[in-house]
């Protein structure tokens, strides 16, 4: 194989539409999401058959370091979600629309939402909040064709306006809000939502009353599904462990073993060997 094929993802099926994702709803059947930032985990975590893939702007922090997902550009989103695409065949593959790139004006959410679509063949974008301007987003989204997911709880990209990641809704006024925001966006379109940050009680309650599913992130269990971020998953992003999350793995730990033994090898000269050498 060249060194520019991507060679076929392991998972096989149907691709998941946003009829499937209602469906498990509709049934009871919980929902499954992770963000991906690259090819080799989008085609691990499309492997293990999770349904939806999010390539969020959380990459800016757990990718590269920066100190809040306001930083990440349009065409950085764009360029890791097509890598993603590459190894992703039936989760559906969300993408994650980056600050400012759609609260400016409707027309311009279309023009950035089409083009991040087209460019990485995802099917779906994500944006935050459910004041005006994002209202008007995803209406105009929705009206050109453009499937919507909202996020509403902690909004990352209002993290200033928030006072940092903080548990949202846990005043009555701020629940009720919240409950609002859910409803109207549904209304304006969209066929999902996460729910970031908020206490049990009222991610149940929102997601009893809308008809779309809700995608929750240290949200409780009465979200129609979880979503989390890989790294945070599979233990890679060492510093971070927010009492909502469970680590499934210790591959920062995995990684540290592996090449601290590398380095050992080379160091004491059985890396190479003649088995890994050409004659
Ligand atoms: O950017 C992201 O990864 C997200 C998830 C936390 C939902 O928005």
């Amino acid at each position: 194989m060249s060194a520019n094929m991507t060679p076929a993802p392991a998972s096989v099926g149907k691709p998941v539409t946003i009829r499937d994702l209602q469906a498990k709803k509709d049934q009871g059947q919980k929902i499954v999401a992770t963000t991906a930032y690259d090819v080799l985990f989008g085609r691990l975590v499309d492997a293990a058959g999770v349904d939806m893939v999010l390539v969020g702007d959380s990459l800016g922090m757990v990718i590269a370091g920066l100190d809040s997902t306001k930083k990440v550009t349009l065409d950085q989103m764009i360029w890791h979600c097509a890598a993603v695409r590459r190894g992703v065949r039936r989760a559906m593959l969300i993408f994650d629309m980056p600050w400012m790139t759609y609260q400016v004006s409707a027309a311009e959410a279309v023009r950035n939402a089409g083009r991040a679509l087209a460019e990485t063949n995802a099917t779906a974008v994500k944006l935050e909040g459910a004041g005006e301007a994002s209202l008007h987003a995803v209406r105009a989204c929705v009206d050109a064709g453009i499937p919507v997911m909202g996020h509403i709880g902690f909004t990352p990209q209002s993290d200033t306006a928030l006072s940092g990641a903080r548990v949202q809704g846990r005043e009555e006024a701020v629940a009720d809000q919240l409950m609002k925001d859910a409803v109207a966006l549904q209304d304006a379109g969209c066929f999902a939502t996460v729910l970031e940050l908020m206490p049990t009680e009222l991610s149940h309650n929102i997601s009893a009353a809308l008809r779309i599913p809700t995608i929750g992130i240290g949200a409780g269990a009465g979200c129609d599904g979880q979503i989390l971020v890989l790294p945070d998953l599979i233990g890679l992003n060492e510093g971070f462990k927010p009492k909502f999350l469970k680590r499934y793995a210790d591959v920062a730990g995995i990684v540290k073993t592996a090449v601290t033994e590398y380095a050992d090898d080379v160091r004491t000269g059985r890396y190479p060997d003649d088995s890994t050498s050409f004659t």
